[in-house]
């Protein structure tokens, strides 16, 4: 499938950001840099707009979870918006009982833990959500309209409500769009709320390979559909979050994990954007040819140093990396070819500046031996974070990240 000629990559906004330049593992003038969470509490703003509304009811409001979603890349101007939502709201789209507690995280009406429960999932059709996905098309639309908007605009780069600056081309801010991979939304499933260990989706796995299967397949249907709803509707990039899968040993994970991973990208492996070659290669004149390519896709997840190489391994663009391996021994295990996303550790946003200065240099050190480097944190930003404390790492990352 082609996208639209007006999707932000097929237009040549975004196709030569930083951040789809590293996605595709080529450097530019310096290293891109976003935080996962920047979206959220860490901002006053945020917390202004919150007021009175319900996280779900924000996700689906897209005026709402549009301005939420520019918020940080006006503040912070960072390299990529990501899509303001939430990995559960597939879920709520197509009918299943869920809410967002605050301090908590997702809690459902029951535990979908034996092959009962998970008959009920699978009773419900995961194309039901193109039905339902209005708000998030509507979201991700209005999104981009703004991004896009500011830079083709051009001249306010350095205006203060600038949120379309980002390459060295004049282009527009790509927006990320994510999904929660099925092993994490299966965890929060089984469990009916968020565990620690992860034990209901563990044991299930190995109690009832049958049912833990058809869960599997289920979620990957469903959370690839919302990935794809994102992409189609303007996303620029996408990136699976399978913020538990450090749970799992590694033949687990490739067993009972990896297939349905791999399941739920394949729902936007399909999508390509056409662009033209801007310089000759290899000596031929290329330039103004047509060629096609995919949209980059990232992959992430928390305390993964052992499963690096396989969540690499099925079908990804990045590998995201958490702050417990560094860059240069991450790259070792997941290949030299492959560019990193990462990894500063987010308890670092609260140490004095000097500390932090030299951390965040040590990431981007060690961030050069992969071809190419997306610094960002490796895990969320915490809510308590002081949000100038970020914009001064962008601000570093920028001007040490530049070759
Ligand atoms: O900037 C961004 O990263 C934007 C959007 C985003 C949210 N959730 C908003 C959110 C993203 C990418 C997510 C993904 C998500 N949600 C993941 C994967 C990423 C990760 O952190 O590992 C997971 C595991 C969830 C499930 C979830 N939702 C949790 C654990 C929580 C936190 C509960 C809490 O209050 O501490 C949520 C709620 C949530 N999702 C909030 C936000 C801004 C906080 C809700 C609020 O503001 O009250």
């Amino acid at each position: 499938v082609i996208l639209s000629p007006q999707h932000p990559l097929s237009s040549g906004l975004t196709s030569d950001s930083r951040l789809v330049r590293a996605y595709r593992g080529e450097r530019s003038d310096t290293t891109p840099v976003w935080f996962m969470r920047q979206a959220g509490r860490s901002l006053p703003e945020y917390r202004d707009l919150r007021v009175g509304t319900r996280m779900l009811d924000a996700c689906l409001d897209p005026a709402m979870a549009s301005e939420i979603t520019l918020q940080p890349v006006r503040r912070h101007k960072v390299d990529a918006g990501i899509f303001f939502s939430d990995i559960v709201v597939p879920l709520k789209l197509v009918g299943v009982d869920v809410e967002i507690q605050p301090g908590r995280g997702p809690v459902f009406s029951k535990g979908y833990a034996d092959a009962a429960a998970v008959a009920e999932l699978t009773a419900i059709d995961p194309a039901h959500l193109d039905e339902t996905s209005g708000p998030i098309t509507e979201a991700v639309q209005r999104t981009i309209a703004e991004l896009n908007t500011t830079a083709e605009t051009g001249g306010s780069r350095d205006a203060s409500d600038s949120v379309g600056r980002s390459s060295t081309h004049g282009g527009a801010t790509p927006l990320i769009g994510f999904a929660g991979a099925p092993f994490t939304l299966a965890a929060y499933l089984t469990e009916g709320g968020p565990s620690k260990d992860h034990l209901a989706a563990r044991t299930l796995m190995h109690a009832d390979p049958g049912a833990w299967r058809a869960l599997m397949e289920w979620t990957a249907e469903l959370t690839g559909r919302f990935l794809r709803t994102q992409v189609l509707a303007g996303a620029s990039a996408a990136q699976l979050f399978d913020s538990w899968a450090g749970a799992l040993s590694l033949a687990d994970y490739e067993a009972h994990v990896a297939p349905a991973s791999a399941r739920a990208l394949s729902f936007v492996h399909d999508l390509e954007y056409e662009t033209t070659l801007r310089e000759p290669q290899d000596g031929a004149d290329a330039s103004g040819a047509a060629i096609s390519r995919a949209v980059p896709v990232v992959h992430f997840g928390v305390g993964t140093g052992e499963l690096l190489a396989a969540m690499g391994g099925i079908g990804v663009d990045t590998v995201g990396v958490d702050y417990r391996v560094p860059l240069d021994v991450a790259s070792a295990r997941v290949g030299a070819g492959v560019p990193l996303q990462g990894n500063l550790d987010p308890a670092l946003l609260a140490a004095p500046w000097p500390v932090l200065e030299a951390a965040v240099r040590e990431v981007l050190r060690r961030g050069a031996v992969a071809p190419a480097h997306v610094f960002n944190l490796g895990h969320g930003v915490p809510p308590e974070t002081d949000p100038t404390v970020l914009t001064r790492v962008v601000e570093l990352v920028h001007e040490a990240g530049a070759a």
